[in-house]
């Protein structure tokens, strides 16, 4: 029996506000054997686990392979251009033939949302969505969940400005849906062509303009611009967009001397980010990184069974 309600972790929404807690106090003793100098648990020998990457991906696709590998599981990497897929085959084929190998946890990205639930339908093992298109990331959500809580000591309450490309992408997507569930005030800060056409579905806040909001955020969460989604331009230069959406070390001055910033990578430095800001002891984004690991480790091992009170005995 997992330790989550969920069987998978595909969409925050599949999770209760007891689940990601659970998430987060394992992640805290992972963190800890992270920093140990032999990082390696013996928890989860002999189980499989597979990253299944069928977008580009380095960060997050390192960081589950290190959480499997630093947990003792056989972790299998197949990425898009060294798997079947390229040659034609089906998603369904390519799970039914990982189903084959006997695998324990699957680990997804694709370019469409709903892949990973479509994954989870045809086939036995586990599933934990990766990134799946404009759809979701909850793993990245819980990772910032945690990197909050520890950097700002409570989620309750927080307000989080989520600043940017909200229309086209699944870390705001999962992320809104996260904050609600830990009783925190999402706020999503986009000019009206970054925004879906119907923002009020989302469960937050929006606002147009980032200074009006500024001085409430207890955290700035400063969204990569993604051009490979965007179909053209939707501002009229990056230059403006920086102008009125970056943060920038004018408006860290002008925000709460508490206030952190945040950015799940990879960051486009003078675009939604300034690098004095990127680099400065505000910016909490290494953490996040760091968090990543711990959090993943924590998400395979209440998946496959283990509950919270031994995770690093
Ligand atoms: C995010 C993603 O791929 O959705 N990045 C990540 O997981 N490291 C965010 C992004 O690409 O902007």
């Amino acid at each position: 029996m997992s330790g989550l309600s969920c069987e998978h972790i595909i969409s925050v929404s599949d999770m209760s506000t007891e689940d990601i807690g659970m998430v987060l106090d394992t992640a805290e003793s992972f963190k800890e054997v992270n920093e140990r100098t032999i990082k390696k648990l013996p928890t989860l020998r002999g189980r499989t686990i597979i990253n299944l990457f069928l977008e580009p991906s380095t960060r997050t696709r390192t960081s589950f392979e290190i959480a499997a590998k630093r947990l003792s599981a056989d972790a299998v990497n197949m990425t898009g251009s060294a798997s079947a897929t390229v040659k034609g085959e089906s998603l369904r084929d390519t799970a039914k033939t990982l189903s084959a190998m006997s695998c324990d946890l699957i680990v997804v990205r694709h370019r469409c949302a709903g892949a990973a639930d479509y994954l989870a339908e045809c086939m036995d093992a586990h599933v934990i969505n990766g990134g799946d298109g404009m759809h979701e990331h909850p793993t990245q959500a819980l990772l910032d969940l945690f990197t909050m809580r520890r950097a700002l000591g409570r989620l309750e309450g927080l307000t989080v400005g989520i600043v940017g490309d909200i229309a086209h992408s699944r870390v705001a997507g999962s992320l809104v849906r996260a904050l609600r569930l830990v009783g925190a005030r999402p706020v999503v800060i986009a000019p009206p062509t970054l925004l879906p056409a119907r923002p009020d579905v989302l469960g937050a806040e929006v606002s147009y303009t980032l200074d009006d909001v500024l001085p409430d955020l207890d955290v700035a969460y400063m969204l990569r611009v993604q051009m490979e989604r965007a179909e053209g331009m939707p501002f009229p230069s990056l230059r403006e967009y920086a102008r009125f959406y970056g943060m920038n070390g004018a408006r860290l001055a002008s925000a709460r001397p508490e206030m952190v910033v945040m950015h799940p990578g990879p960051m486009n430095r003078g675009v939604e980010i300034s690098a004095d800001v990127a680099d400065s002891d505000r910016s909490i984004i290494l953490d996040q990184v760091n968090a990543g690991v711990a959090v993943r480790m924590a998400a395979m091992y209440l998946l496959l069974g283990g509950v919270d009170s031994d995770a690093a005995a």
